[in-house]
């Protein structure tokens, strides 16, 4: 994983790697709810080099919809998404998708992904839509996650929907899900 200090615990890919090498294989399929400017979209392009990652984040209306980027104002989004484009664009296994997740689960047949990354919308209605829309997308034995399990909006909704739920150190959380 060259280009990206994922030894240093402190670093938010760390963790993510730890995920991906403990439940993940090189050829899966992954949906990325949340790219920003593309960090964790890389990783999980390298990871799953034999993969496909599909990586939504509707760019512009964001600022309206996340709070955490409502005070960094339009630009700093605008910003963020001609970062991604250019940090992804030699990745062919990667395809942008500028749409919310609500416009894009939609479209994703169901039992069809190995991997669900959940960054997106924070807020309380975000989490518990993106856990319950995309679930049933990940065939059986897919592995549902997403980070920041450090906020406490977040644990809350994860915990409640999910049995087991694995941590790690950058606020990566993981369970695998069995139908
Ligand atoms: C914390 S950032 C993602 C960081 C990225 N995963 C990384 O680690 O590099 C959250 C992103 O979610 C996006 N977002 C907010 N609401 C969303 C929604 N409803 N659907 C998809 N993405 C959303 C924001 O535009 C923002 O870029």
């Amino acid at each position: 994983m060259s280009g990206h200090d994922t030894t240093n615990p402190g670093n938010q890919l760390h963790g993510l790697y730890k995920m991906l090498s403990t439940f993940v294989s090189d050829d899966a399929h992954v949906v990325e709810v949340g790219s920003f400017e593309g960090v964790s979209t890389e990783l999980l392009a390298r990871y799953c080099h034999q993969g496909k990652i599909w990586s939504i984040d509707p760019y512009e209306k964001a600022y309206e919809i996340d709070s955490e980027f409502a005070q960094e104002g339009r630009d700093a989004v605008l910003k963020a998404r001609v970062v991604a484009a250019k940090r992804l664009k030699s990745y062919e296994n990667v395809k942008q998708l500028i749409l919310t997740s609500a416009a894009a689960v939609g479209a994703v047949t169901d039992r069809t992904l190995d991997l669900v990354y959940i960054d997106g919308d924070h807020r309380r209605p975000g989490i518990r839509f993106d856990l319950r829309a995309w679930m049933p997308k990940l065939v059986d034995g897919g592995v549902l996650a997403g980070h920041d399990y450090g906020d406490a909006v977040i644990k809350e909704e994860v915990d409640e929907f999910l049995s087991e739920v694995h941590t790690f150190s950058d606020g990566t959380w993981a369970a695998r899900i069995t139908y």
